[in-house]
């Protein structure tokens, strides 16, 4: 099985780019296929969960050309040959791997289908809560089984019909359930409305928007009018704020470094991490190049010092969910006291991310008192090697690998292919920062040479 073996590292002092980000890649491949004409989607990330998103397409007919590949990986540009709205009935049951998101929001674009089709997970994503999602569309008409081992979990299966329109308030704050109803009411005649407890992640609002779609926010509620085609586009996906939080806490944490991460993904519903680590103390920069796509997209510059605990607010708990391990790291290096609480939705991620980062930060000697819905932790005691797991969740591993850059000794961290869920490249980046040598600008690792700051 594979694994990180990570020694402490004294300064990042260097520019690079992170794929593609992954909540845009299911969109882009979902969106794009439903669309009227072919659409050209450029850094589209090849992760599993993305991949599994765009075979899930193809399975409901949907041809992609492939344009550029990631050696080793899959798909980087392609092109996209979208089915109007009207696709074909897949000939096996869908694989979603490891995602919550590609099964919740192919749920909410598939319950409105003239066929009957089955959405299965791997272990971790068939214990995971799809009531949520179930309950929304249900009352739109929607016949959906849930046919795992646990009540309300994968595999599900979809009876597709014509559904009706509601306006269904949110129980939690979930972009993925939000964008679960806005895909099905595509499929409705009249409005249907999303209303939210708080700001969640926009993507699928801001890319239907691109492709033409109208969406209307009125307060927290999302409205779209069914029967709108979306129209091929081409569409560039920017680089995923939450890959680039591991190295923006490496850098944050390393007082003197200056790292600058290029082409990322701006939307203000997903930068609260660089507030965060603003607040403890590092100087971030962000410099906004555009947001042609519907998306700002532009580089940001991360300058270390020593950093001081924060309290998370708990209006950027949704904006700054995936984030959450990392940021415990950053706080277990930080003086002082750092809260997070109103986080219980940490608990069924792809694992139970609040009892993993307890347990994987004891084990390095971190202080931290564990909550129901969150962690307290009190930084500045010195991290020492330690084995530690990811229980198969890309997160941890990522986050405790950034974790033993800052430990005495070698960390090893287990299990860590599951990186490849949602970054493709890590581990050639990572090495590359333990061994002291240039990291790769692009990350699809083929030679450019990195100018140094
Ligand atoms: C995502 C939304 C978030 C996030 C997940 C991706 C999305 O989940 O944790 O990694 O792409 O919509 P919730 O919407 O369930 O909070």
């Amino acid at each position: 099985m594979s694994e990180f073996r990570v020694r402490p590292i004294s300064s990042l002092n260097t520019s690079f780019a992170v794929p593609g980000d992954k909540s845009m890649s299911h969109r882009a491949a979902m969106i794009a296929g439903l669309a009227d004409g072919v659409s050209e989607i450029r850094n589209f990330l090849p992760s599993e969960d993305c991949l599994n998103t765009l075979a899930a397409m193809q399975a409901c007919g949907v041809e992609v050309e492939v344009l550029e590949e990631m050696p080793g990986f899959g798909p980087v540009t392609m092109r996209i040959h979208g089915r109007n709205m009207q696709l074909g009935t897949p000939s096996a049951p869908i694989d979603c791997g490891n995602s919550g998101t590609g099964m919740r929001l192919l749920a909410g674009l598939l319950a409105g289908q003239n066929f009957t089709c089955e959405l299965f997970g791997d272990e971790s994503l068939s214990g995971r809560p799809m009531g949520r999602i179930i309950d929304p569309l249900a009352s739109m008409g929607a016949e959906i089984e849930a046919l795992g081992a646990k009540p309300g979990c994968a595999p599900l299966r979809i009876h597709g019909k014509k559904l009706n329109p509601v306006r269904y308030e949110l129980p939690v704050a979930s972009a993925q359930v939000k964008s679960a109803v806005i895909l099905a009411g595509m499929f409705c005649d009249g409005v249907t409305t999303a209303v939210q407890p708080a700001d969640t992640r926009d993507h699928t609002e801001r890319m239907l928007g691109s492709f033409g779609v109208k969406v209307t926010r009125d307060g927290q509620a999302i409205s779209i009018e069914g029967g709108q085609v979306p129209l091929a586009r081409d569409f560039r996906v920017p680089g995923d704020i939450s890959s680039a939080a591991f190295w923006v806490v490496a850098a944050a944490a390393i007082p003197g470094s200056r790292l600058v991460i290029t082409n990322v993904g701006l939307n203000p519903t997903r930068t609260a991490v660089l507030d965060v680590v603003e607040r403890m103390g590092a100087k971030i920069t962000r410099t906004l190049h555009s947001a042609d796509d519907g998306e700002p997209i532009g580089d940001i510059e991360i300058c270390g010092a020593e950093l001081t605990g924060t309290e998370l607010y708990k209006d950027e708990i949704p904006n700054l969910i995936d984030e959450i391990p990392v940021i415990a790291v950053a706080a277990a290096l930080a003086k002082g006291k750092t809260i997070i609480r109103n986080a219980k939705e940490l608990r069924v991620k792809e694992t139970d991310r609040i009892s993993t980062v307890v347990a994987n930060l004891r084990a390095m000697g971190g202080v931290i008192e564990e909550f129901e819905d969150g962690m307290e932790i009190e930084g500045g005691h010195p991290l020492h090697a330690a084995s530690v797991e990811s229980h198969g969740d890309h997160r941890i591993a990522m986050a405790f690998a950034i974790a033993g850059l800052f430990a005495t000794g070698e960390t090893i961290v287990g299990n860590t292919a599951c990186v490849n869920t949602s970054y493709p490249g890590f581990s050639r980046q990572l090495e590359a920062a333990i061994s002291g040598s240039v990291i790769p600008a692009d990350y699809a690792l083929e030679v450019i040479p990195v100018a140094p700051l």
